[in-house]
């Protein structure tokens, strides 16, 4: 691959070529067949170091990227932004990043509540730079996870008619996976009420319904989105229950789903607003899967990043 796109940082998918998109689900598939065959020791980030530094709250995201770390042999400190360090005295975004960055890590994984926060710190700092998801804008290992679940059940991702479903206005999920399932052939319909359906979502290149039933009709695949309600300043649909009712997959809307159709959420979910019970525990669920697939995904972040930094430095 001597043309391939160097890895420094993992900012977005947006400006990832299709080849290093290739290249991390191929490297992802790798660690997923050795994590199955059991085996739970790497050695690829050997004497490295992975600083988790988190503005907002994450179950999946932080403690994958931990496991990945640990995985691939590297010590793992988490630094969780909250009123036991010193952000809650004033310190900044970049002032707490350089200080971690003076401890000598190898790389930083950072989840921020501002829109272009991992941009900025790779540009501040000397070490490679994963965005764990900022504000409304990306979360580029979701969609890389969320593609090694849809490869791995459907075998490829190009020719498949993909539905998300939510509010994908608030979603770095949404825009992620748009980015991805595009670049790779996919074909993308959102849906949701029209106040969580961002303005001028055609540029993002997709094809938008406010009907559940016209998304979900011919769809081999349905990602459901939790309402960001931490996001918005106003109530943007009228109650939980009313969501439900016309957006939610329940039981009824998941049986007008195609033969083989798989149903995806990144969690967390809210378990009677987007989703059923039922459904999100159904057989045609693959929402575990998906956190399954995060420690492989982020394992293959983490040894493609350190593979390009070794080859800087030859
Ligand atoms: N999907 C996701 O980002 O989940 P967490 O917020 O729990 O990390």
């Amino acid at each position: 691959m001597a043309d391939a796109q160097k890895l420094e940082h993992l900012l977005g998918i947006e400006d990832l070529e299709v080849s290093s998109i290739r290249r991390l689900l191929d490297r992802g598939k790798k660690f997923k067949s050795d994590l199955e065959k059991g085996k739970k020791k790497f050695i690829h980030l050997r004497e490295r170091t992975v600083v988790n530094l988190f503005f907002e709250p994450s179950s999946r995201t932080r403690s994958s990227f931990e496991m990945a770390a640990k995985r691939l042999d590297a010590d793992n400190i988490n630094f969780m932004a909250d009123s036991s360090t010193s952000v809650v005295k004033g310190e900044t975004l970049i002032d707490t990043a350089k200080i971690l960055e003076a401890m000598s890590p190898d790389f930083l994984v950072l989840r921020h509540g501002s829109a272009g926060a991992p941009q900025l710190l790779s540009k501040k700092l000397e070490i490679p730079v994963i965005n764990a998801g900022d504000g409304f804008h990306e979360h580029p290992s979701q969609a890389l996870l969320d593609a090694l679940t849809i490869e791995t059940t459907k075998g490829s991702i190009e020719g498949l008619k993909v539905a998300i479903i939510g509010d994908i206005a608030h979603s770095r999920v949404a825009r992620s996976n748009i980015y991805l399932l595009n670049k790779m052939g996919a074909t993308v319909t959102v849906c949701g009420p029209p106040t969580l359906l961002p303005p001028h979502v055609g540029r993002l290149k997709v094809r938008e319904t406010y009907s559940v039933q016209e998304a979900i009709e011919d769809a081999d695949v349905v990602m459901i989105l939790r309402i960001q309600f931490e996001r918005q300043n106003t109530k943007q649909i009228p109650s939980n229950a009313e969501y439900y009712r016309l957006y939610g997959l329940n039981n009824n809307t998941a049986r007008q789903l195609k033969g083989g159709a798989i149903i995806m959420h990144p969690g967390p979910m809210n378990r009677g607003v987007e989703i059923s019970p039922q459904v999100a525990d159904g057989s045609n669920s693959v929402i575990l899967n998906q956190v399954t697939n995060g420690v492989a995904i982020r394992m293959a972040i983490l040894a493609c990043l350190e593979e390009d930094r070794n080859r800087g430095r030859v």
